[in-house]
């Protein structure tokens, strides 16, 4: 048995994902779908499929599943016109702009019982599920410093667009909202400053935030930064032990006083299996299979928009925000 999918958006992402599913048998990509013309011909050519350019185009090929790969603000429409029609839903990440329309994806999913997965692929990276499976093992963190780094707003020409991104927040440092909630626990309070040094939106952002634990982390996120690194790392600390990532290459753990310090270094793994993306395409195919869940869920993709939305309350505010938000 095979599962058919479509692809909405044949940029960077829409490729990435396209690849993966090409190598796994059990996946028939049926077509690959652009606002722009000449984008869908050149992905449907080397992933030989039929071109589309409007979602009825895409959905007259009967797909059982599509990803959702198009600009922030534009997956609401495609994800709902999908579940309506009774299609399961890869989406990239973020779920929505805000937290309305996160709420009505959430609402849809559930009301539908369809797979609804979000790309938070860090989840599959080697590094941070050598510190997942640590704290799994017995490691706890009691604090974290936590530093998600864009280089620039220019590249794809839409990141720079708040209508599009929905706000840096929701760009690459959405995926390490998700990650410190995952690794230490849901937040309940956010307190954060921010600042427009670069652009001409917040694009510096200074945050402390608080677990339902009681324990807190502060986490800073530049969009300016240069692609130098470190542009993305968590440092854990536990009980005279510690985990630290640096991007999604190395990571390192120090069990304890006058113990070894290990190291894991993915420096020769390909970028798709080190970001993870890899396995959250095997797993979104595994789940339509009927051979397991999706690995992140709905609730996840809005608990990271509701976390983005407190960093802009609080910051606007200049006071702590508590969560969860009314929606
Ligand atoms: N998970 C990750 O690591 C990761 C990395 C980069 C981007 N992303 C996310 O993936 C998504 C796409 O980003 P990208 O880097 O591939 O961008 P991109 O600009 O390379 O590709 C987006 C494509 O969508 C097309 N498009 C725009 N509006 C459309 C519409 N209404 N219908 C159909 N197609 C439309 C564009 O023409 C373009 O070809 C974004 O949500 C982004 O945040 C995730």
């Amino acid at each position: 048995m095979t599962v058919k999918i479509a692809i909405i958006g044949a940029g960077h992402m829409g490729r990435v994902h396209a690849q993966n599913l090409r190598r796994d048998d059990r996946v028939q990509i049926v077509a690959i779908g652009d606002i722009v013309p000449a984008n869908a011909e050149k992905a449907a050519a080397e992933y030989q499929c039929a071109a589309c350019t409007s979602l009825d185009d895409i959905f007259a090929h009967k797909p059982d599943a599509v990803y959702v790969t198009t600009p922030n603000a534009l997956h609401l429409e495609p994800v709902i016109a999908a579940l309506d029609r009774g299609i399961h839903v890869f989406s990239e990440k973020p779920m929505a702009t805000d937290l309305r329309e996160a709420r009505q994806i959430l609402d849809e999913v559930e009301r539908t019982g369809l797979i609804y997965q979000i790309g938070f692929n860090r989840r599959f990276a080697l590094v941070y599920k050598f510190a997942k499976d640590r704290i799994a093992q017995g490691f706890v963190p009691l604090s974290a410093n936590v530093k998600m780094n864009r280089g620039e707003l220019l590249n794809p020409p839409w990141v720079g667009n708040t209508a599009l991104t929905g706000g840096f927040l929701y760009e690459s440092t959405i995926h390490l909202l998700d990650m410190i909630r995952w690794l230490m626990g849901e937040v309940v309070e956010v307190y954060c400053r921010a600042e427009a040094n670069v652009y001409k939106e917040l694009d510096d952002f200074s945050a402390i935030l608080t677990f339902d634990s009681g324990h807190h982390a502060v986490f800073s996120s530049c969009a300016h930064s240069t692609w130098a690194f470190p542009f993305e790392r968590i440092e854990l600390y536990g009980e005279h032990a510690a985990i630290v990532t640096e991007e999604m290459e190395k990571v390192t753990y120090s069990p304890g006083l006058g113990q070894q310090i290990l190291t894991h270094d993915c420096f020769q793994l390909s970028a798709a299996e080190k970001w993870g993306y890899v396995e959250e395409d095997r797993l979104f195919v595994d789940a339509l299979m009927g051979e397991g869940f999706p690995p992140v869920k709905a609730l996840d993709g809005y608990r990271a928009v509701e976390l983005a939305e407190a960093m802009y309350r609080s910051a606007k505010s200049g006071k702590p925000v508590r969560l969860p938000l009314e929606a």
